[in-house]
């Protein structure tokens, strides 16, 4: 390779690094003075409310509605706004984070309970869900709550769905960390039926993500999803006035459509 070439190679690859190191270091929100960064950690293993794609962005009804929530005109920031930062969590690990204050916020289908209320504090209502069972197609036999007796049942660690079916006289429970994970077992014949968000579950089969499943009709529970902080957080009132807006300026509608290609249902302003 001649001189002159090896110049230029080295110039162009100095010349990258650089544009590298200014997008990164631009999109890092701590340098932006004026702006404050919520820490909010999401599990993204729910579609459609929290997945990684392939290339490591974070997607779905969660996320939109977590980062239309931060900005100035939704009213959650009486400063110029806010930035939110996502941080992966495991499931299972999202309420101990929230009692360290390891983070700020936590958004990620939490249904909202009285246990869990014990130790977090909650936002308002903003997704109306529910526990459904899911069986493989050919099951006939698994039709509702007394069919699940003595049978093998999968569900999430942590989740509303293993609360359920600790209920559920003489079954065998396995647990697992996400979702993928248990609909496989089902597949494999390992367990019966798993109990989990019916939402979730649905819109994987209708997007073709999960073949060879069905959902049994019925709902096992009411449940609506809140954004989890920490019991004193100094977001939880902006947080609250923040989804108010979305709720009445239309902005909630889209991000409903969006991805479930229907209408939302009307949205208690507190739980219970
Ligand atoms: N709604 C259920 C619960 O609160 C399950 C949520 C699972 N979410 C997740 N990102 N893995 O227990």
């Amino acid at each position: 390779m001649t001189k002159a070439k090896l110049k230029w190679q080295q110039l162009i690859l100095s010349l990258g690094c650089l544009l590298l190191f200014i997008a990164c270091n631009n999109s890092y929100p701590t340098t932006n003075p004026g702006v404050q960064v919520l820490k909010v950690a999401t599990d993204p293993t729910f579609i459609p409310f929290e997945i990684q794609t392939a290339s490591g962005n974070l997607e779905g009804f969660d996320i939109d509605l977590m980062n239309v929530l931060a900005q100035p005109a939704a009213g959650i920031a009486k400063i110029p706004g806010f930035t939110v930062q996502f941080e992966s969590l495991p499931f299972d690990g999202m309420i101990s984070a929230l009692q360290a204050k390891r983070v700020d916020a936590a958004i990620s289908g939490i249904t909202i309970t009285a246990e869990r209320l014990k130790t977090i504090a909650f936002s308002r209502p903003y997704f109306k869900a529910g526990l459904a069972i899911a069986v493989r197609e050919d099951n006939q036999n698994i039709k509702d709550f007394n069919s699940l007796k003595g049978k093998k049942i999968a569900v999430q660690i942590g989740s509303t769905g293993a609360d359920f079916a600790k209920t559920i006289p003489n079954a065998k429970i396995s647990t697992f960390n996400s979702g993928p994970e248990f609909f496989q077992d089902l597949l494999n014949g390992n367990v019966d039926a798993v109990v989990s968000d019916a939402f979730a579950t649905l819109y994987s089969i209708k997007n073709g993500k999960l073949k060879g499943i069905r959902v049994v009709a019925d709902l096992l529970t009411e449940e609506y999803y809140g954004i989890a902080t920490p019991k004193d957080s100094p977001h939880l009132d902006a947080i609250n006035k923040a989804i108010a807006t979305l709720l009445s300026n239309g902005t909630y509608k889209q991000i409903y459509r969006k991805w479930f290609n229907a209408e939302p249902p009307q949205l208690p302003d507190s739980w219970r």
